[in-house]
């Protein structure tokens, strides 16, 4: 029988390294949690003369690394699997990072059609403008169409485990085997599934990108991001993106989403519950014009879900719309009591946010039904899910009675 150490993932389960990975007694005062370092610069050694200043393993200076970057990325690693772990000051700073550090000028790029606006926006704009990067957006659930979308520069394929905000799922084991055919790198940001739920690289995936402002932080309170993947690819992303960009979190971030992500697992499970729950009230509302969420069997890729996440559930991430105009999803949201109008996700708390044609980049990419009412992205949080449905039910009567 394995001995369970606290330091060592290998030996524990999920819920255990959540509480104890990144944690350690601090040395000097004794202190059973790691403490906050918002020194942005570290002692020298005597002779410091032939130091490498770059060096992203060397506690100098804080935008090559810091002790509670470096207590992050740890738990992280071995949260999703992977050698090492990167930490960036949002997840769209972790998402350049890997643009900026494994493609370049000349390279063709492989991108889901629906992925995050920030993904979008690099590639339709910024990437082709600057740096000559070539991008290609496809519906990443259909393997024919990735295929037929390879050219002899494609370097990487990009997609989420389970897009935002249609919540359509990839399969990612497919999807890294056509990568890998032709040399390219597969990244996925899987956001929307964090571990336990799902750990792309395990299905072969390359790098595995998150933003941590999002369900590992879990309390709505810091902005982070973080690349996970081997040791050689991640020493690329902090010596590039980290130290000579710049995108670091703050300590006092990464010591936030550190401490948040304790009751990942936890948490988990009560989103799941509660969004299956409301997904299937609002599935049986014929005022409700459609649901997409991937635990209902009606969703397109619901098998897929049920055979990649192996069982361990959906996400809490919703997309729903009225069967009615953007004026009547606005008075919905207006109505709700219990439910916050905001962006961002996976928050304590439940966030719904109403997305219409002309607040949004590339509207034509999303399914018809979603042109046609526009969508409510529904972020499912942990309270009671009487309460949340409740609230849905009672929104629904003040501007749509039966
Ligand atoms: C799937 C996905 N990836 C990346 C991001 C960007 O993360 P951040 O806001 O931390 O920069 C978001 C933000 O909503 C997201 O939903």
């Amino acid at each position: 029988m394995t001995v369970p150490d606290r330091h060592d993932p290998r030996t524990v389960g999920d819920a255990t390294w959540a509480v104890h990975g990144g944690n350690a007694v601090d040395a000097g005062s004794g202190a059973i949690r790691t403490p906050i370092i918002m020194a942005n610069a570290y002692a020298l050694p005597d002779d410091p003369s032939n130091l490498d200043w770059s060096n992203p393993d060397r506690l100098l200076y804080t935008r090559t690394t810091g002790a509670n970057q470096q207590a992050l990325e740890a738990k992280l690693a071995a949260m999703d699997g992977g050698e090492a772990a990167a930490v960036f000051a949002s997840g769209v700073a972790a998402l350049h990072g890997v643009f900026f550090c494994f493609l370049r000028s000349g390279d063709h790029a492989v991108i889901s059609d629906v992925a995050y606006e920030a993904t979008w926006r690099l590639f339709t704009e910024l990437l082709p403008a600057k740096y000559g990067i070539e991008a290609t957006f496809v519906d990443t659930s259909d393997l024919d169409a990735v295929r037929a979308a390879l050219r002899p520069n494609t370097r990487l394929i990009h997609t989420e485990a389970i897009a935002n905000p249609t919540t359509r799922v990839a399969d990612v084991a497919e999807l890294a085997v056509i990568a890998h055919a032709v040399g390219a790198l597969l990244s996925v940001d899987s956001t929307f599934s964090p571990p336990p739920l799902y750990r792309p690289l395990a299905d072969g995936a390359d790098l595995t990108v998150h933003s941590l402002t999002k369900y590992i932080n879990g309390h709505g309170d810091a902005m982070g991001g973080a690349v996970i993947g081997s040791a050689e690819h991640v020493a690329i992303l902090r010596h590039d993106a980290l130290t000579d960009v710049g995108g670091v979190i703050s300590p006092f971030n990464a010591w936030l989403i550190t401490r948040g992500s304790v009751t990942l697992p936890l948490r988990l499970t009560q989103h799941q519950a509660n969004a299956q729950r409301v997904a299937e009230f609002l599935a049986a509302d014929p005022r409700v014009a459609y649901v997409e969420y991937p635990g209902l069997p009606s969703h397109g890729q619901h098998e897929l879900a049920v055979r990649q996440f192996g069982g361990r559930g959906f996400g809490g991430m919703l997309a729903f719309a009225l069967d009615g105009d953007g004026e009547l999803q606005n008075r919905f949201v207006a109505r709700l009591r219990v439910i916050t109008s905001a962006v961002s996700l996976g928050h304590d708390e439940s966030l719904i946010v109403h997305v219409g044609p002309t607040g949004r980049g590339g509207w034509e990419r999303y399914p018809e039904h979603f042109q046609r009412y526009g969508h409510l992205r529904l972020s499912v949080g942990l309270e009671d899910a009487d309460d949340l449905v409740a609230d849905l039910r009672q929104a629904l009567d003040a501007v749509r009675p039966v």
